[in-house]
């Protein structure tokens, strides 16, 4: 552990698994590089990290789409001052796994965890950029709370349990993908037991942070969409189009992504000519 040095929070954007809901589609790429609209769902959560000031970011991929990946991102920001890693996750082994992969990368720094199929449009660059300890994370009022982590509130709004898909939940409030902590996550995701499900659960370190007193929990409004679904695929587009979420870029990653855009284009009429 390096001493004296100045905390930063770096990123992670998980970006693994095999999203069998999605065959054939996800049979020959990563859910995370389908297409929301006009650009790849990874885009999302990257610019989500980079508006917050993140710098350093590492892409968790299954092996089979780790070539995918890198064609799509390997230079995409190298003018930017932002420095992307990847690792190959072998075995999806939950979403706590992320911070057992990123031991190394996130060191002694915080650490914010997107999750690679999340799209919101509520902007938390200011949780991110403010954070100092504990953990942070984020809920916003849905009509099936069942599907998600749940979180519970006393009359005060301080929050008091938190649910991994609960039958009955004790509120509407789900937690959505994205969340902070400092690097002492990394040896509670180690403690944890797989559920009944087989993963280890971020739930679980949520509610390890709660014992300890130190979750923050942020109310948070307008669309957050998780495509894991054709369904919910097809609304994702549409809500982006319509609401124009992808106009909220910032303006770095837009130009690096135009540009990226413009070259392949020329290499594509150079083939043609
Ligand atoms: C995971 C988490 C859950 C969270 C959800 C957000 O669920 O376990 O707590 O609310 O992501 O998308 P999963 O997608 O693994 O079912």
């Amino acid at each position: 552990m390096k001493k004296n040095k100045e905390k930063i929070t770096k990123g992670i954007i998980l970006a693994g698994g095999t999203a069998t809901r999605l065959f054939p589609l996800t049979a020959t790429t990563s859910k995370q590089l389908l297409p929301v609209y006009d650009r790849q769902m990874i885009f999302y959560p990257l610019n989500t990290l980079i508006k917050a000031g993140v710098k350093e970011i590492l892409i968790i991929v299954a092996p089979e789409h780790s070539g995918q990946f890198l064609n799509l991102l390997g230079s995409i920001f190298e003018k930017l001052d932002v420095h992307l890693e990847f690792i190959v996750q072998t075995v999806p082994r939950g979403l706590a796994d992320a911070f057992i992969l990123g031991e190394e990368f996130i060191d002694d720094d915080n650490v914010a965890m997107i999750l690679g199929d999340n799209i919101f449009e509520a902007n938390i660059s200011d949780s991110i950029k403010n954070f100092e300890k504990g953990g942070q994370i984020f809920v916003k009022e849905v009509p099936d709370p069942e599907r998600f982590g749940v979180a519970e509130f006393d009359e005060n709004g301080n929050v008091i349990s938190i649910e991994e898909k609960p039958e009955k939940p004790k509120s509407n409030y789900s937690v959505i993908g994205a969340y902070v902590y400092d690097s002492r996550v990394v040896e509670i995701a180690k403690t944890l037991k797989a559920s009944s499900r087989g993963e280890i659960e971020i739930t679980d370190i949520n509610k390890k942070y709660l014992e300890m007193n130190e979750l923050k929990v942020k109310k948070i409004e307008g669309a957050w969409l998780d495509a894991g679904t054709f369904d919910s695929l097809l609304e994702a587009g549409r809500i982006v189009k319509e609401r124009e979420i992808y106009k909220n870029f910032h303006s770095e990653t837009e130009k690096a992504i135009s540009e990226f855009n413009k070259n392949l284009k020329n290499i594509a009429k150079k083939k043609l000519f």
